[in-house]
């Protein structure tokens, strides 16, 4: 029988979408999945993007060497930004580890791990940067069918930007866009599978083809080209730099109607000496005029959004100021952190850190505030007319009919009942939004 494995993923979208890739590729190999303290080979996709990811980690390592204690022959693939980060060295204080891929290295995964089977006191590590995206065989394989209702393409790798606190150029290496043809192809084949959304990923998308590995698409037209694909009624992407959002790109949300009223844009600061000091490269009147030129476009647009409080130097007026931005966007959702140093960066030598508590303590105001604005926006959707793409059944029990889940094209889970047998994953349902709990949505069929 041929040996099983076991994924354990942190940080972004793009780890998860790799990490199925691999179980998909494995799987195809005849490796079993089976619970940790079952698995032979133990991967462990990692982030790095901030302190408390990475320390998620080091505490996950511990984990997987008491549950597999029992099997000598268990081993640890170290994947993801930790692992490009650490390299070999990693070796030394972890025994188990006999795998180290890099960020450009996860597509000699497979081989690599045959590999390690055979030799039993071989470690291998790839954490070299390539100069092109690695196109991986199988991105969809016929055991896939049916695809899940909403699936993901990666389109871009890396980023050159260099923000002051962010550790990804140094983890994801420099940009590196796909080649457009391999990129539609993906997505053809997940749509003929039964996708209906898809969403493409890249840590700065809004840079796809201007990098070397470009071939003289951009962004923009990039969407316009999977817009037209047949079957596709939802589009996305994550993530996009306010500084480089081209015209072009803001009129595409006014004409493709498959792309989604929604726009996930990372402020990181509100205040223009703090966003000069990040290295961002915009101001807060960039930032609110873009949204303005959005909803221009798209009067149903809604955005959400990074913010980092406890910049080094960040005083209260500073973050005043984030404050206030927050809510003249309006945000539906965001994301906040208190900054934490990563190393090798700019930020890491910067004076004036902040200590823990005051970070915590701006953290919670900006978090208070954010709960109020995303509750506001879940009571402006009562009484909405949506559609809703259905995932799966919801946990939720109903004596009228069966409970659905499903997603509104702002991504935000809808609980829907519909009559017993006459709904499936994948569906379009037309809805209603009847009400607004916490963080989701109640709707009924029209
Ligand atoms: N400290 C805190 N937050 C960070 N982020 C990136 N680097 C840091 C850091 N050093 C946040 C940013 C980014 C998100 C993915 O993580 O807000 O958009
Ligand atoms: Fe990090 Fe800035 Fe690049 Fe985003 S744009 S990945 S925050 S360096």
């Amino acid at each position: 029988m041929r040996p099983s494995f076991h994924i354990m993923t942190f940080g972004c979208q793009m780890n998860v979408n790799d990490s199925d890739w691999l179980a998909r590729t494995l799987a195809q190999r005849g490796f079993v999945q089976s619970p940790l303290a079952e698995a032979e080979l133990v991967i462990l996709n990692t982030c790095s993007v901030r302190e408390k990811p990475e320390q998620k980690v080091y505490s996950a390592l511990g984990r997987i060497a008491q549950a597999t204690r029992h099997n000598p022959k268990a081993f640890v693939a170290l994947a993801g930004c930790v692992a490009q980060q650490i390299g070999e060295s990693i070796f030394d204080g972890y025994p188990q580890v006999r795998l180290v891929l890099g960020s450009d290295g996860l597509s000699f995964a497979p081989d690599a791990i045959e590999r390690l089977l055979a030799e039993r006191d071989a470690r291998l590590c790839f954490t070299d940067f390539s100069d092109s995206y690695i196109e991986r065989p199988l991105e969809i394989s016929p055991g896939d069918r049916p695809a899940k209702p909403a699936a993901f393409v990666n389109i871009m790798q890396g980023c050159d930007n260099f923000c002051a606190y962010c550790i990804v150029p140094l983890t994801r290496g420099k940009p590196k866009s796909r080649p457009t043809e391999a990129v539609l192809a993906e997505c053809r084949a997940l749509l003929e599978a039964g996708a209906k959304e898809i969403t493409l990923l890249g840590q700065n998308v809004n840079a796809f083809g201007e990098d070397t590995a470009g071939d003289g698409t951009g962004f923009a037209e990039l969407l316009r080209r999977i817009a037209a694909l047949p079957g596709l009624t939802r589009l996305r992407f994550v993530t996009s730099h306010p500084k480089d959002f081209s015209t072009e790109l803001i009129r595409a949300f006014g004409e493709l109607e498959a792309l989604c009223p929604r726009l996930h844009l990372p402020l990181q600061a509100g205040s223009d000496r703090i966003l000069a000091r990040m290295g961002r490269k915009y101001g807060r009147t960039h930032y609110l005029k873009l949204i303005r030129q959005l909803r221009a476009a798209r009067p149903d647009m809604a955005f959400s959004t990074d913010i980092i409080v406890g910049f080094p130097g960040e005083r209260e007026e500073d973050f005043q100021d984030t404050l206030t931005i927050v809510e003249e966007a309006h945000f539906m959702s965001s994301f906040s952190f208190c900054y934490s140093d990563r190393p090798g960066t700019a930020a890491e030598r910067m004076p004036d850190k902040l200590d823990t508590n005051a970070k915590l303590e701006r953290l919670a105001r900006l978090q208070a505030l954010q709960e109020k604005l995303s509750f506001a926006w879940l009571q402006e959707r009562v009484g909405n007319d949506s559609v809703l793409l259905l995932e799966g059944p919801s946990r939720k029990a109903s004596s009228k009919g069966e409970a659905w889940q499903g997603r509104d094209p702002y991504g935000v889970p809808v609980n829907i009942i519909l009559p017993a047998g006459s709904g499936k994953p994948g569906d379009l349902v037309p809805a209603r939004v009847t009400e607004a709990k916490k963080h989701s949505l109640l709707a009924v069929a029209v």
